[in-house]
């Protein structure tokens, strides 16, 4: 078989990218060792910049989500038992959508099988060889039998924990990481969303944070350590600690119910430089981690599929391999910005083991300037709705 695009992995960054090379006549093939049911059912993060919305409109996948999706144009930030807005709309002129993740993953299957694009799921062992050859191919087992496909490029949308990035050689590659000391306890519960918009708490007992998914669909997380065992954790114990974390005014209206989903997640940055190796360029999460603080993780993918895929239309449209020698360069530079953001966010909010008294005023003060000043709100919504791509 040969194809120009092997896109190794079909979660958002992967499928983006093969919707977005299909509609410019660039043929490509998504590899995706877990199940289609699999894929669209895992529960991820569901704030997205506008820029992922031009995205997500350029590939023609976003009906849904322009008519199903809520628009948020400020968030609230908790401490000390008292919340503050910030208007992200009247201090950057754009707002924030929200919109699950696992929702764009379905429209992006349903649309790219609807113009039969090729996706193979369950492909097992999934192996780039021959990077540096003007004819690297791909291997992997399906249904037992052993495949081959020959291409001009790799896209390596396989993850955090794909076989992609391992690829690279260990002297060309530099790693940087910080792995935080706690996890997040999130639920899914069919109860109407406690706030209209998201409400990041700092509390002593650790970081909360109220979102939702929609009307009647909420989705709540609480900082828990990191050994934490979700046994541990029945509904009753998990809506007793939100709601200390939270305002009391706020934490008075919250209607509980049972949990349709509860999962712990860890938290950790992490980047990996250079972000493209001879004919394997590394997109969304299989380069790039980031706390879900800042909800910047899809569309930080999202970015990174936006100057890849420009870079290979230029090169079969144009006959230029220039956007493709920059997209490291160009990728990281708005990953890095992310990487900060994250860490911020996450730094602020949450409580950390060894947190002195010192630091509980450090981020007690950081957060009543943040209150008090629209220099330093501007700064905080400039970043959260999406730094320019
Ligand atoms: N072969 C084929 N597919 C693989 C392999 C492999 N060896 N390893 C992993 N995969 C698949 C996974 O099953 C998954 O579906 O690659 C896909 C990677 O998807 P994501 O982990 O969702 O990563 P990405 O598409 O970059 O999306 C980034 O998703 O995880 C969130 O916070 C993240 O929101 C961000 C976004
Ligand atoms: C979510 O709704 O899952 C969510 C929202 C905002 C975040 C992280 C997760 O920062």
């Amino acid at each position: 078989m040969r194809t120009k695009v092997v896109i190794i992995g079909g979660g958002p960054s992967g499928l983006l990218l093969s919707k977005l090379l299909s509609l410019e006549g660039i043929d490509n093939i998504v590899l995706e060792k877990q199940s289609r049911e699999y894929v669209i059912g895992r529960v991820r993060a569901g704030v997205l910049e506008n820029g992922t919305i031009e995205m997500l409109r350029l590939a023609g996948v976003s009906d849904r989500l322009e008519k199903e999706g809520f628009q948020h144009n400020g968030i609230f930030l908790s401490f000390r038992n008292h919340g503050f807005r910030i208007d992200l709309k009247g201090l950057t002129d754009k707002n924030v959508t929200v919109y699950g993740q696992t929702e764009i993953t379905k429209d992006l299957y349903d649309s790219i099988e609807k113009e039969n694009g090729i996706i193979i799921n369950n492909a097992k062992d999934v192996l780039p060889h021959e990077i540096n050859s003007k004819n690297p191919f791909v291997t992997f087992k399906k249904d037992g039998l052993e495949k081959k496909i020959t291409c001009d490029f790799i896209a390596g949308c396989d993850g955090y924990y794909g076989i992609s990035r391992s690829i690279i050689p260990k002297e060309v590659i530099n790693t940087y990481e910080r792995v935080y000391p706690f996890g997040w306890l999130g639920i899914l519960s069919e109860t109407p969303p406690v706030s209209e918009e998201l409400i990041y708490a700092n509390h002593g007992n650790g970081f909360a944070l109220a979102s939702m998914r929609n009307k009647n669909l909420s989705r709540y997380y609480i900082q828990t350590k990191l050994e934490d065992n979700i046994d541990n954790w029945s509904d009753i114990k998990f809506w007793e600690e939100l709601k200390k974390r939270l305002p009391s005014n706020v934490a008075d209206t919250i209607i509980t119910g049972p949990s349709i989903e509860k999962s712990i997640a860890p938290l950790r940055s992490f980047v990996c430089e250079p972000m493209s190796w001879k004919k394997l360029y590394l997109v969304g999460d299989a380069a790039h981690i980031v706390p879900p603080t800042g909800a910047k993780g899809l569309n930080l993918a999202v970015s990174d599929v936006y100057y890849l895929y420009n870079a290979m239309k230029n090169f079969y449209l144009l006959d230029t391999t220039d956007d493709l020698k920059m997209y490291s360069t160009r990728a990281l530079s708005r990953v890095w910005k992310s990487i900060r953001f994250s860490w911020w966010m996450t730094t602020t909010f949450h409580k950390f083991p060894e947190q002195s008294s010192f630091d509980q005023r450090i981020q007690d003060s950081e957060l009543e300037y943040l209150e008090n000043s629209i220099a330093s709100q501007t700064v905080l919504s400039e970043n959260y709705v999406g730094l320019p791509f």
